[in-house]
């Protein structure tokens, strides 16, 4: 269990992160997780930014969002791209990573426009920052360009996305933890917690269930990221192509 705050050089085990960024009494979304570690201050105005992400981003309230959400999506169930949002904790490993192969994977088939593809973590303290440099060259090495950059997870990414990929058994449980904390307030639909799926039950040539956490381990541990991101990412798109035929037309 990882439970370290970093304040001013002090590492002290914490169940919840401590971080002065995550104390307000406003706090949209401190999770509970034994795996948040907070060791780097990169991005300190993170928490104030993501408070107005996540609360009435545009100003409506819950009611008036999904209105004009489910007023505004354009075209059909035929036309509109299918929508695949990848989420790990920090979303600076990951995460961006997933993103970029199964980007890449669809790239090749020149399904670009048929595709929305993004990444989210479920913390936000790495919020506007580029993924990490480790991650990045792991992916460049196998011709794979990362270029997401942090962000939380927020409400109308349950509207608004049409699959939900977390990295691991935790990432999941969190993502369904901030649904059903939002579904009432943002009047999210009931059923949007099946979009969430584990990343690895797409996995034909590995038996990982998980894909694990390479933030403090050595290089092998970001080759092992994409080793099971590229697997199941092949999977993925196959599996979504033959559910959505329309796709390839
Ligand atoms: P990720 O990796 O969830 O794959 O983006 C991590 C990134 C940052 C931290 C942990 C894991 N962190 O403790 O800051």
């Amino acid at each position: 269990m990882r439970t370290l705050c970093n304040s001013g050089g002090n590492l002290i085990n914490l169940r919840f992160c401590h971080c002065p960024q995550f104390r307000s009494s406003n706090a949209p979304f401190l999770i509970p997780s034994s795996r948040i570690t907070c060791l780097s201050r990169r991005n300190p105005t993170a928490a104030i930014s993501y408070k107005h992400s996540l609360f009435s981003p545009s100003g409506l309230s819950p009611i008036q969002a999904s209105m004009a959400s489910s007023t505004s999506s354009i075209g059909t169930e035929e036309t509109k791209p299918f929508s695949v949002l990848f989420v790990c904790l920090g979303n600076i490993c990951r995460s961006p990573a997933a993103e970029g192969v199964f980007r890449h994977l669809v790239n090749k088939r020149a399904l670009d426009s048929k595709f929305k593809i993004d990444s989210a973590g479920t913390i936000n303290y790495h919020e506007g920052n580029e993924a990490d440099p480790r991650m990045r060259a792991a992916s460049k090495r196998r011709g794979i360009q990362i270029t997401s950059i942090s962000r939380p997870i927020q409400p109308s990414d349950f509207r608004d996305f049409d699959l939900i990929l977390a990295m691991d058994k935790q990432n999941r449980e969190d993502i369904l933890e901030a649904f059903s904390r939002w579904k009432s307030r943002d009047a999210l639909p009931a059923d949007a917690y099946k979009k969430v799926k584990l990343m690895c039950s797409y996995c034909k040539k590995h038996d990982e269930t998980e894909v694990p956490d390479p933030y403090y381990g050595g290089p092998q541990g970001f080759e092992k990221v994409l080793d099971l991101l590229e697997d199941a990412c092949e999977s993925l798109l196959d599996e979504v192509l033959a559910e959505h035929k329309h796709l390839q037309e």
